[in-house]
């Protein structure tokens, strides 16, 4: 089995070599072919990824290249996981929203609004490269805003693409444990919504029939609604008035002033942050230091402490605590999926698919995140129960942005990139829109398109 890595120089790509090397089964990944722009990065990542296979047997190949043709041709899989504009534009994204008073995020509100129409137009032509190149394919899109470049993916490759993320999966571990349920993969999960906007209604125990949803033992005991991360950022009353437990992205929704204040104070932005720490790690080894491995693991350690950290300050969750570092693991949910979907393994995992007639208030095309079952024939949509009223409301009214950057990528309208940015409920004026998409214009060639 083959499998194309695009943007493999990425600072995120041992830890999927990792997962390939714990798989052992027949059948595995066996190539793996890196592409990026950067040849630097990509030699970096390569010497990680051959310390990782030191004394690994029969460890997958490895082959870099920075030519997108041969890399596509023949896989079997391909993840997508690239990043427009790099650390630098994400970056941008962050302050020229924060210095408009609105939410700098790197895939909420504005900050998302302008990496989406910076991305969409690449995630696009790749697409239609992969249709043509690889038309079997299995495509998994690692890459932000994921809901809305799986949906763009998906206009040129319909089911073949399915987008992933860490978190619903890292939530529903939290709360399984928590709860003191011993095989969390054993549990069924009532959650839905887009992708960084969904929330956990349920979680089921038992067999079918006489399940059990022990969601209101949470809510009953407030030790346990602030003993993990999701309940020492919302607090235990603010879940109790929900009564779900929302992603975690949903504080910047949930408690917007207090993160633009503290994310507008920060000494610097999350990006800018990223891209400092990284520059050091490549730089470093691209000089030639030693320990490809340990530097690329002190690195990433960091980063994950550091997560939304402005959040927790606001909401006085203190440190990430060490249960709760341990996340989804984005590289275990696309190692299950392509299990699955190679070898027929079965699995239910929380993906970016076609909605189908799984949220009421959408069309079947909008891609949502939802439970799937997966098998030899790619992910089905499970059946959730319908979101609440307020719930319905924020969906509908971000994936209509989400349909204005897609309008916006597509057409190369300024209006429609306007609307896209005046219609987010995280910007507070059409003024604010305009100003945000003549700064954003300023600061990325890429979106020179916008007329
Ligand atoms: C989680 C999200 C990703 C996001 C990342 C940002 O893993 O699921 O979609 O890109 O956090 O983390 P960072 O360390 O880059 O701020
Ligand atoms: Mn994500």
């Amino acid at each position: 089995m083959r499998l194309t890595v695009l943007g493999g120089g990425g600072f995120r790509v041992p830890l999927v070599y990792g997962a390939l090397l714990r798989d052992r089964a027949p059948g595995r990944i066996t190539h793996v072919t890196l592409h990026d722009l950067d040849a630097g990065r990509l030699a970096v990542v390569r010497r990680v990824l051959a310390e990782q296979a030191h004394d690994v047997p029969d460890a997958p190949e490895v082959t870099a290249t920075t030519d997108l043709h041969p890399a596509l041709r023949g896989a079997d899989f391909v993840f997508s996981a690239i990043r427009v504009g790099g650390l630098e534009g994400r970056a941008a994204d962050e302050r020229i929203a924060l210095a408009e008073g609105v939410l700098g995020q790197e895939t909420v509100g504005a900050g998302g609004v302008a990496y989406g129409l910076r991305t969409v137009p690449v995630a696009e032509l790749i697409a239609r490269r992969i249709a043509a190149l690889a038309p079997e394919a299995w495509v998994v899109n690692f890459t932000n805003p994921a809901g809305l470049v799986t949906e763009a993916m998906a206009r040129h490759l319909g089911d073949r693409v399915i987008g992933i993320c860490d978190s619903p999966v890292g939530l529903a571990r939290r709360v399984a444990r928590v709860l003191g349920v011993a095989d969390p993969a054993s549990v069924r999960l009532d959650y839905s919504g887009l992708n960084h906007l969904g929330w956990l209604r349920g979680l089921y125990v038992g067999a079918d029939g006489a399940e059990e949803n022990l969601l209101p033992r949470l809510f009953a005991d407030d030790a346990l609604l602030t003993s993990f991360e999701e309940g020492r950022l919302f607090g235990a009353d603010w879940l109790r008035s929900l009564g779900t437990v929302p992603n975690e992205y949903l504080h910047y929704y949930y408690f917007t002033r207090e993160a633009v204040t503290a994310y507008s104070r920060a000494e610097q932005t999350r990006g800018a942050y990223l891209l400092g720490r990284q520059a050091r790690f490549y730089d470093e080894m691209a000089r030639g230091g030693s320990g490809a491995l340990a530097a690329w693991d002190r690195t990433r350690a960091e980063r994950e402490a550091t997560y939304m950290s402005e959040n927790r300050q606001v909401s006085g969750a203190g440190e990430r605590a060490a249960d709760d570092l341990e996340s989804g693991g984005y590289e275990n949910v696309a190692l299950a999926l392509m299990r699955a979907i190679a070898r027929g393994e079965t699995a239910t995992l929380v993906l970016n698919v076609r909605n189908g007639a799984t949220i009421g208030v959408l069309d079947s095309d909008a891609v949502v995140e939802v439970p799937c079952l997966v098998d030899a024939s790619g992910p089905r949509p499970l059946p959730v129960s319908q979101p609440a009223g307020h719930e319905t409301g924020l969906i509908a009214a971000v994936k209509a942005v989400e349909r204005c950057v897609l309008e916006a990528a597509e057409s190369g309208s300024a209006q429609s990139a306007v609307k896209a940015f005046a219609l987010h409920p995280l910007v507070d004026s059409v003024q604010v829109a305009r100003r945000l998409l003549a700064g954003y214009q300023e600061a990325h060639p890429g979106l020179a398109y916008l007329r």
